[in-house]
């Protein structure tokens, strides 16, 4: 019955294209997946450890499915990626219920651990690797459009921001062998794929050494943007502190390599920046903006922003504020800043700033984002996309959804186009979070 597998996923892209890995190592050994919780004899949860509440949810996900354990023993469950890998043998005895914890580098290993359960043991890897990158491993797509995908080009991170897990929870930065992402993506152009986003916690530092021949980003982008004019080349994410001008020209040289890049600010302050360890000042940051505008004119920014940093002040909050509303970011994330145990502001600073007061500013950046937002949005009405369908609209399947090379979301009555094609759409109006026009 083990060989039932139901996968659930949490946390970022390269949780869900890990996922995707997984299913492709367990297939290739007998495995079978299912979508339903139900029909599984193994239910592995790929979890995520970024901040304290992405962990409480997994822990209350892990209780709403214990009954299934009660009700058949044989069912294992295995927890797997950052919180396996931050909490090791720890998970175990939490929660009672998990009979395999595995870190992200130790999927190779996943059905040898899962025989170790059967026979009744817990079974736990959580060893870091400094050169795993599954680069021959051909991912199953998981539950997708059919359209978009991702593909993983590195693993690991070597930045030490003194917030994050991440370097922690999957080890040193290691660059994947470009020959295989290459080959990836062709097979995923092939099978009817037309858009696929590069994934890595730091893209700009991509770097693959082979037979004296070194390959950097930009160079990997133009490859995949040569593959097919039809095939749009996304990727995530960029690090203000290592965005080349290089890369810049790159992106405007394309016209499949979409004209959007998501370059996390998490502050304004050049003080918390300092704290942050993020190595580039406010006015570094604001240079990259100002290059990315200077070369791609209709480039979209987006950003990720951090509210409540250990001492943040409201002075420092303000300067947050404005590099944002200076930026006119098109899309952000925004997080209250959470401790996680073993970083750097754990062990060197106090998480001082109250809930309640990280919660009020982050209810500011949010509003303000809501404004810059709807105006990044009705500055687009009028003017005409090239839109790549994903398949239909969630409301209606008389109108089609996808989105445009700037990374936005358009709706528009269905005519004969089909997903996986082009169109031009020229946007009537905006609502807060789509475009919607019709084809022209
Ligand atoms: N607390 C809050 N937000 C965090 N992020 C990373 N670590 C933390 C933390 N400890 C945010 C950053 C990052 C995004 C993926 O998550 O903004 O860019
Ligand atoms: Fe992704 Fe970071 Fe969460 Fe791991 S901890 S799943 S790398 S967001």
């Amino acid at each position: 019955m083990t060989k039932k597998v139901y996968i659930e996923t949490y946390g970022c892209q390269m949780n869900v294209a890990d996922s995707e890995v997984i299913a492709s190592i367990l297939k290739a050994n007998g495995f079978e997946m299912v979508d339903n919780i139900n029909d599984a004899g193994l239910i592995l949860i790929n979890t995520c450890s970024i901040r304290e509440n992405a962990e409480q949810r997994i822990w209350r996900r892990l209780k709403a499915i214990s009954h299934l354990k009660r009700k058949n023993r044989n069912i294992v469950i295995g927890l797997t990626g950052c919180m396996a890998e931050r909490l090791k043998e720890k998970v175990l005895e939490e929660e009672r219920i998990v009979d395999i914890v595995a870190g992200p580098d130790s999927y190779r290993d996943l059905p040898l651990l899962v025989s170790e359960a059967e026979t009744g043991h817990k079974a736990v890897n959580v060893l870091l690797s400094h050169e795993e990158t599954y680069a021959d491993i051909s991912p199953v797509r998981l539950d997708r459009n059919g359209v978009t995908s991702f593909v993983s080009i590195m693993r690991g991170c070597n930045n030490m921001c003194a917030y994050c897990v991440v370097p922690y929870v999957r080890g040193a930065e290691r660059s994947r062998d470009p020959e295989t992402i290459l080959h990836e993506a062709e097979e995923l152009f092939s099978s009817g794929y037309r858009e696929v986003t590069l994934l890595g916690q730091n893209v700009d530092s991509y770097r693959h050494t082979k037979n004296g021949l070194s390959t950097g980003f930009p160079e990997l982008l133009e490859k995949v943007a040569g593959i097919n004019p039809l095939m749009r080349v996304r990727f995530s994410t960029s690090h203000p502190k290592d965005i080349s001008d290089d890369l810049i020209k790159t992106i405007s040289k394309h016209h499949n390599i979409c004209k959007h890049i998501h370059l996390p600010a998490q502050s304004g302050s050049n003080r918390i920046l300092k704290l942050m360890n993020r190595e580039y000042t406010r006015e570094w940051y604001m240079d990259r903006v100002s290059r990315i505008r200077e070369y791609i004119s209709d480039c979209s920014i987006s950003t990720d922003m951090i509210t409540g940093f250990c001492t943040e002040t409201e002075e420092d909050h303000q300067a947050s504020l404005s590099l944002m509303e200076w930026a006119g970011f098109d899309f952000a994330y925004m997080f209250m800043y959470s401790e996680r145990p073993g970083t750097r502001a754990s062990r060197k600073y106090s998480d001082n700033i109250p809930v309640e007061i990280k919660a009020r500013r982050l209810n500011e950046i949010i509003s303000l984002q809501n404004k810059l937002s709807a105006i990044s949005k009705k500055n687009d009405v009028g003017k005409t996309f090239e839109v790549l369908i994903e398949g239909y609209s969630k409301r209606s399947s008389g109108y089609l959804s996808g989105r445009t090379s700037q990374n936005k979301v358009v709706v528009f009555p269905r005519r004969e186009e089909k997903k996986g094609e082009y169109v031009n759409v020229q946007i009537e109006k905006c609502t807060s979070a789509t475009l919607t026009g019709k084809v022209v």
